[in-house]
């Protein structure tokens, strides 16, 4: 797994993090959790979510001919994967099961399946703010304290993937033209409301329950957004 992996611009930061995690060792799962039933609903879909094979983005990384990037996309698919683990971990100590499937994740999943690298990095991004802003709720009025330490620790990761993905972008788009550019920011942030207002409605309950509003939700998500189009596109 990964063993070829030479420290390089695009993978340095996930090989340290991964270092750490090993370092750090797991949450305290015996500790058990008590978790509000509509928090419960929504980390099963986020568990979903976090949980692919990222096979499409590997062989889309891949095909760009960067090898470092290629290994960092592939530690960046782990760490994702990491977060599946510790959200299943998390949902078991408190004595809810993960679900197999969920329409969003599908939807995104296969929406991503139809796009190149470029593409496929602006829905993924999406989701990265939307990851931000969500597990920021969950970390300051969660409560329970295993919910706090996990969102805490995946926070700690997703940080680091919103510049990973608005780098690449970044580089993707250098050479499109003054006009395109605009049409596809324009495309984009619309894409990435739509998005934003049907997780607050699917997931407002979860939300409110950590004393943020749905209104809320999708304003300062979309304040992130916006934060993050900007790093691309200006
Ligand atoms: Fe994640
Ligand atoms: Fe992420």
């Amino acid at each position: 797994m990964g063993s070829q992996v030479e420290p390089g611009v695009w993978s340095e930061g996930f090989l340290l993090r991964a270092a750490q995690r090993s370092e750090n060792g797991d949450p305290q799962w015996s500790a058990g959790s008590e978790l509000d039933p509509a928090i419960v609903r929504s980390l099963q879909k986020f568990q979903v979510g976090e949980s692919g094979d990222g096979a499409h983005l590997i062989a889309n990384a891949a095909a760009a001919g960067d090898r470092d990037y290629e290994a960092a996309v592939r530690l960046f698919v782990a760490e994702e994967q990491n977060h599946a683990r510790m959200l299943a971990l998390l949902l078991d100590a408190g004595g809810a099961q993960t679900k197999r499937w969920h329409w969003s994740d599908s939807v995104f999943v296969r929406l991503r399946r139809l796009l190149g690298l470029r593409l496929e990095l602006m829905i993924l991004t999406i989701a990265e703010v939307v990851a931000l802003r969500y597990y920021r709720a969950l970390a300051d009025g969660g409560g329970d304290r295993l919910l706090v330490d996990v969102s805490e620790r995946i926070l700690a990761d997703e940080v680091h993937h919103v510049p990973f993905q608005t780098r690449r972008l970044r580089l993707g788009f250098r050479d499109t033209s003054a006009p395109a550019r605009f049409a596809i920011r324009q495309i984009w942030r619309a894409m990435a409301a739509a998005v934003i207002v049907v997780v607050a409605l699917d997931h407002g309950r979860a939300v409110c329950v950590c004393g943020v509003s749905r209104r809320e939700f999708v304003i300062t998500t979309m304040r992130i957004f916006d934060d993050t189009a900007a790093e691309v596109f200006s």
